[in-house]
């Protein structure tokens, strides 16, 4: 059975896997469903829309809205935003619009970054603190500013890749670069 601390609410029907951990006044809707080995961060909330696979890392003040889909191993850095309407006004109801956000696995979202509604991030992306994402991200691309705009590639261990053609990273493990592409070997 997931852990889950006296103080967080998780409303009935929602699905949290068994080695899960679930912090300090997290609220979970009762149609979300949350993998295994995850951790979810003081005061996050997740939605009814929701699905995250498993070792997912959420940290501190994240809501994961309706219409966001995380895939297996994402990180969450602290404070980032998530949006789900793309042009919201208070007086027009666009709950029937809601753009989905879909984060591939392994991809990293820096501390207080924003990811605008509708995009895919790639597998194994980083996009760096404070970025603004709009578009959609290649996989293993390197993303910082506002807008997000790719400064480079970023291996499976995080670090950075150098170069056109065969690089090795620092885990010893090797990736092919083009100019718009990268990709494990
Ligand atoms: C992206 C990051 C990993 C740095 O990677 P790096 O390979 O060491 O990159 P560098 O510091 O050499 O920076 C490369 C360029 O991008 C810029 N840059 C790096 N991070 C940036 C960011 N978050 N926002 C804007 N610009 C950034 C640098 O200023 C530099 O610009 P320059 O070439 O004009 O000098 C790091 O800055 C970052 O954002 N980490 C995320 C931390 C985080 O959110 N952790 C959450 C858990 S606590």
């Amino acid at each position: 059975m997931a852990t889950i601390h006296s103080t967080a609410i998780v409303d009935e029907g929602a699905t949290i896997g068994e080695t899960t951990r679930v912090w300090h006044w997290v609220h979970i809707c009762g149609e979300a469903r949350i993998g295994d080995g995850c951790s979810l961060g003081q005061n996050v909330f997740i939605g009814n829309d929701v699905v995250i696979g498993n070792n997912v890392k959420i940290q501190n003040n994240v809501s994961v809205y309706d219409a966001v889909r995380l895939e297996d191993d994402v990180f969450c850095g602290p404070s980032m935003v998530f949006t789900n309407v793309y042009n919201p006004r208070s007086a027009v109801n666009r709950k029937a619009e809601y753009r989905q956000t879909l984060v591939r696995r392994g991809a990293s979202l820096g501390a207080n970054c924003t990811v605008v509604c509708g995009v895919t991030i790639g597998e194994h992306a980083f996009i760096g603190a404070g970025a603004v994402v709009n578009r959609d991200v290649p996989a293993y691309a390197l993303m910082v500013g506002v807008p997000a705009r790719q400064v480079g590639w970023m291996s499976e261990a995080g670090d950075r890749l150098q170069g056109i053609g065969r690089t090795t990273d620092q885990a010893g493990v090797t990736y092919e670069l083009t100019e718009t592409s990268c990709r494990r070997l």
